[in-house]
């Protein structure tokens, strides 16, 4: 089977890679490299001992990508190019939607042109703000979005419904990712913020590094065993490898639904000061932190159920939060060279 990924030497899209290799798939990878560096795709071929096919190209250029279809056999799409720090999708809403949401369509039109029917789809649970029920399932209402970034998920999977509808031979697998944290095992690949990190994974990392004074934690006073807030952090190698049970999934046309949706995440909600002890404990590494204000937007606590992805997938996360956090810390080492 040969897999086009796009935006594969990215943080997901490269732990991805390694394990389509793994299940015996080979890779084709667009990748424009705006939020991610090309040695990131030598490390991946170091893990799998394989070289993947890489070409640098925006995929919002239909006439560039309409080449690469011409001149590759594709049989199935993991979509994972986009923007997604929320809070420049608000300061560059254009950019968002059209990186976001024109690049979703613009693959569709030239899958559609090549007869490549099948694609998985990179969502978010941000699609259920703060939900009523927890954990969270999949027939949880969709609220309305906080964040241009969260809008271009929502309009992304409508658009991939819609076109659907449209095109009876066409299947989709939409996933909804919770919070990827950690790195490959090996410590050779991993997150790669640009700038100072917004997410709290690289922020204990580069805080235990030295990189950044202190931690600063959002808010101790909701409603939660602690006071922080509570996620569903799962392992990017546990999220990468759900790709490949939903690629199964998608070739094996065992499925009557054009689109599935499914959670990806463990199940288990953890608070943030859960995670900073995780990582102390994975690590022996102490992290400098102090609770500060609650940050705008934060939603209180989020966690998803799996029941669906464990049944229909055959998909579960395996590796522990102190595994995702020694990684990240062994990833974090290597590109410091500490
Ligand atoms: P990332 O930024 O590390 O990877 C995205 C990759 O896509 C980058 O390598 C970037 O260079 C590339 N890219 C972006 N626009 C492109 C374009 N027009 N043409 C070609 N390449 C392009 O992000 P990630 O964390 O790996 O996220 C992957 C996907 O998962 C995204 O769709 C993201 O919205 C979604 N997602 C991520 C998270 C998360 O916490 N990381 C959570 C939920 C959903
Ligand atoms: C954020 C986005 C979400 C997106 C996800 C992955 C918001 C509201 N949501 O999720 O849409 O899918 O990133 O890109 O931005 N924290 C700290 N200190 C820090 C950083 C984070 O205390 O320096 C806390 C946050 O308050 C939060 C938790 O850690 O409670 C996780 O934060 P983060 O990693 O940014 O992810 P989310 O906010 O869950």
């Amino acid at each position: 089977m040969n897999i086009l990924v796009t935006g594969g030497t990215g943080f997901i899209g490269s732990h991805t890679i390694v394990e389509l290799y793994e299940a015996g798939m080979d890779v084709l990878n667009i990748d424009n490299l705006c939020n991610s560096e090309a040695f990131i795709n030598e490390n991946v071929d170091a893990i799998t001992g394989n070289k993947q096919i890489f070409i640098c190209e925006d995929i919002t250029n239909e006439e560039a990508l309409r080449k690469i279809f011409s001149s590759h056999s594709i049989d199935a799409v993991i979509h994972f190019a986009a923007f997604k720090s929320v809070n420049e999708s608000v300061e560059k809403p254009l950019e968002y939607y059209r990186n976001n949401i024109g690049a979703t369509i613009t693959l569709l039109n030239v899958m559609k042109s090549f007869n490549v029917y099948l694609l998985v789809f990179s969502s978010s649970c941000t699609v259920y703000g703060q939900p009523d029920h927890l954990p969270v399932t999949e027939d949880s209402p969709i609220k309305d979005a906080a964040t241009p970034y969260g809008y271009t998920k929502q309009v992304c999977e409508q658009v991939i419904a819609d076109f659907a509808e449209a095109n009876p031979n066409f299947r989709s697998i939409i996933l909804r990712y919770f919070n990827p944290v950690g790195a490959h095992k090996s410590g050779t690949i991993g997150e790669l913020p640009r700038g100072v990190p917004n997410n709290l994974g690289p922020y204990i990392t580069q805080t235990a590094a030295g990189i950044l004074p202190l931690l600063n934690i959002f808010g101790n006073d909701y409603e939660t065993p602690d006071g922080t807030c509570i996620r569903d952090f799962i392992h990017v190698s546990d999220l990468a490898g759900a790709h490949v049970a939903a690629l199964k999934k998608l070739i094996s046309k065992k499925s009557d639904l054009q689109v599935s949706f499914y959670n990806i995440g463990t199940g288990k909600g953890n608070t943030v000061l859960e995670v900073v002890k995780a990582f102390e404990k994975a690590t022996s590494v102490k992290v400098n932190y102090k609770i500060t204000g609650r940050r705008e937007g934060d939603i209180e606590k989020i966690w998803a159920n799996v029941d669906r992805a464990e049944k229909e997938l055959n998909w579960k996360a395996k590796y522990s939060l102190e595994d995702a956090m020694l990684h990240a810390w062994l990833w974090e080492k290597k590109i410091r060279n500490i």
